[in-house]
């Protein structure tokens, strides 16, 4: 079952500045399926609209085109109640884990508030039994250990768990984390990315895993598809494995590329990165055709106006009408 079904999503944030108002078209015309209790990871280069989608999948804003129907319903029509019950069962994990917790709350004060408001008929200590027990599912073990602590108190990893047990309060449907380990130490990436792939095995959250970093997507993604962004776009989308292992738009071709390989022999018998420019283009002089062709070898006169009209699919979708396959490498363990 679908539990999200966004189609034709359009963002243009507008701001006054010196010149008047100026628009910025940020996401132009998604369309993107989720299924209930899978893992979707949405990778793209920065500026690209990552977090815009997330923000507008999680309602913490309003698209200015298209629609989002969670569960069979359009939000757009739904009642303030409704729309009420949608921000609780979807939620966001943001990169800044500290700017997301009071500095001047104890850990359990983070955890008690939001639980005693969304359930104000449970007592002390029934909110305490589920402070634990999601405090355990997290890995924040012995819990006696971290309640009394405050924010400043915890490493980057540890204060991520943290938010993600205030998240598994509101008993979620779904999980937007938003480069959830890009301000924490390297040697805890891994176990955060495992816990939100946990959380999708033994609760059947739905997670959508966003990043700017491809290497780490397998970590959490398992069986579960990908989307590529290319400035506010979904350029290729698939089973991740798929995509990682046959990526068949230039764009995926050189992101997968970029990925360092740990074994030096196989790093330098990849083939090379080829781009007509290395720099990230500006949203704002986006093509109308596709938006990629600046960058792409392969580019012709027709890219600069062709466009892929519907990309929703079970399939592997891709937006690019000049395919050609990766020339083949042994991309060893780390590709898999
Ligand atoms: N509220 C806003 N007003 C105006 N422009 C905005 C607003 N929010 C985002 N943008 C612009 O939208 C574009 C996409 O931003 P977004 O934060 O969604 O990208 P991102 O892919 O998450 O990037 P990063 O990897 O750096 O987090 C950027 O050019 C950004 O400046
Ligand atoms: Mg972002």
């Amino acid at each position: 079952m679908k539990i999200l079904e966004i189609e034709k999503l359009n963002m243009t944030f507008s701001s006054r500045g010196l010149n008047g108002v100026e628009r910025v078209h940020v996401l132009r015309d998604v369309d993107l399926d989720i299924d209930e209790g899978e893992i979707l990871a949405i990778v793209g280069e920065s500026g690209c609209g990552k977090t815009t989608l997330g923000r507008l999948i999680t309602g913490l804003i309003s698209p200015t085109g298209g629609t989002i129907k969670f569960l069979g319903k359009d939000l757009s029509k739904t009642s303030n109640a409704e729309k009420k019950l949608y921000r609780k069962s979807v939620q966001f994990i943001q990169q800044d884990s500290y700017a997301a917790l009071n500095p001047v709350k104890t850990i359990y004060q983070s955890l008690y508030a939001p639980i005693k408001a969304n359930n104000k008929k449970l007592s002390r200590e029934e909110i305490d039994a589920m402070i634990g027990d999601n405090m355990e599912m997290v890995g924040l073990t012995p819990v006696e250990l971290y309640l009394n602590k405050y924010p400043h108190q915890l490493s980057g990893g540890q204060r991520q768990r943290v938010l993600i047990a205030r998240v598994l309060s509101l008993k979620p449907k779904i999980i937007v984390a938003d480069e959830p380990i890009s301000m924490i130490d390297v040697s805890l990436r891994l176990s955060i990315l495992k816990l939100l792939a946990s959380l999708n095995q033994k609760l059947n959250i739905t997670i959508v895993y966003i990043t700017h970093d491809l290497s780490t997507v397998k970590y959490v993604v398992g069986e579960g598809r990908m989307a590529v962004m290319y400035l506010g776009e979904i350029v290729e989308f698939g089973k991740a494995k798929d995509v990682i292992v046959h990526p068949k738009h230039p764009y995926t071709q050189a992101l997968i590329l970029s990925v360092p390989i740990p074994d030096p022999v196989i790093e330098r018998s990849k083939p090379e990165v080829r781009l007509k420019s290395m720099e990230i283009p500006d949203i704002r002089n986006r093509s109308d055709g596709c938006a990629f062709a600046d960058r792409c070898l392969y580019a012709d006169e027709e890219c600069k106006t062709w466009k892929l009209a519907n990309t929703n699919s079970d399939e592997h979708i891709v937006c690019c009408k000049n395919l050609r396959e990766v020339p083949s490498y042994d991309a060893g363990e780390t590709n898999e």
